[in-house]
């Protein structure tokens, strides 16, 4: 984590299609996006000077502002040339990626039909989310007091800000307690995710994931699924209850800024890192690395 805050780091920020110095990247305190979280966001990692995905990524980021009800005023390959060209500026070849989009200040309150809709994106050193010592032997999770919403409640598919608010509260609460995360239940009460990654079980040489269809399937949930498979490996994608965790042998986590945590416990249940969670860190480790052509 860097020990500058982030609005005094260096280089520069694209926003709404300039590159402007980093400290001016500035918005007002009257932002809708502010006030009422009407702000979707993407983070997404380079790896060797090629940032991982970025296409899939930025056609999330698309669909979370349509699914909130607004359109980007940028294409796709507007905003990944721009991501393109901000990496290279920064000058990193591992970096986190951090596009955001909100509505802004032409009305204040909960209606803001008119407001623009206002693109940004900062680009930033952060090698690992979990503490690499932990990572290594697995990192333990609390059991999270709040739980992901009904797609009913609250637009669940949509990568949005306001999604995080019980995320952050269920971080603070297991990190007070000496946790590195918490693993939420959904609103029926089945095993859905952690605060910013997904989750999977092993037992019996076979990989469990709850089915995502309250909370994000994420691009790293969905790359680690095709490794797994790969491997020979099978995958259920299904409901799992908690009550199941007793019987599970290995748990990790999966998500960009996690990529591919091994978890050693849930609360009062323990996990070894176990070949399968070993063999996926290293083949995500690997895939996310740029291939090079055969002949360089
Ligand atoms: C709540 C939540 N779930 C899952 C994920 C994993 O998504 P991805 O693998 O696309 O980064 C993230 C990270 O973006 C997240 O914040």
């Amino acid at each position: 984590m860097a020990s500058v805050p982030f609005d005094q780091l260096d280089g520069h920020i694209w926003f709404n299609g300039e590159f402007v110095p980093w400290k001016d990247a500035k918005i007002h305190v009257l932002t809708h996006g502010l006030h009422y979280a009407s702000s979707v966001f993407e983070g997404e990692r380079a790896y060797g000077g090629r940032i991982f995905k970025l296409t899939e990524h930025t056609e999330r980021l698309i669909k979370s502002g349509e699914i909130l009800g607004f359109d980007i005023p940028y294409s796709v390959a507007e905003i990944d040339d721009a991501c393109i060209k901000l990496l290279e500026m920064q000058g990193f070849q591992d970096a986190y990626v951090r596009p955001i989009a909100w509505r802004g200040s032409e009305m204040m309150g909960v209606s803001a039909q008119a407001n623009r809709i206002n693109v940004a994106i900062a680009i930033w050193q952060w090698p690992s989310y979990f503490k690499p010592e932990e990572k290594l032997k697995g990192i333990r999770l609390d059991m999270a007091e709040y739980r992901r919403p009904d797609p009913r409640t609250a637009p669940s598919k949509s990568k949005a800000a306001g999604l995080y608010m019980i995320c952050t509260l269920s971080k603070h609460a297991a990190e007070k307690k000496g946790y590195a995360d918490a693993l939420m239940l959904d609103w029926r009460g089945q095993v859905a995710e952690a605060t910013g990654a997904n989750v999977f079980f092993v037992k019996d040489g076979v990989i469990h994931t709850p089915t995502p269809d309250c909370f994000l399937d994420g691009i790293t949930r969905r790359t680690v699924i095709d490794l797994a498979k790969r491997r020979g490996y099978e995958v259920v994608e299904r409901a799992i209850m908690p009550e199941e965790l007793e019987g599970f042998e290995q748990c990790f986590l999966t998500g960009t800024a996690a990529e591919v945590t091994p978890v050693s416990e849930i609360g009062p249940y323990s996990f070894t890192v176990g070949e399968i969670a070993t063999n996926l860190v290293n083949d995500y480790a690997a895939e996310v690395q740029p291939k090079r052509l055969a002949a360089e």
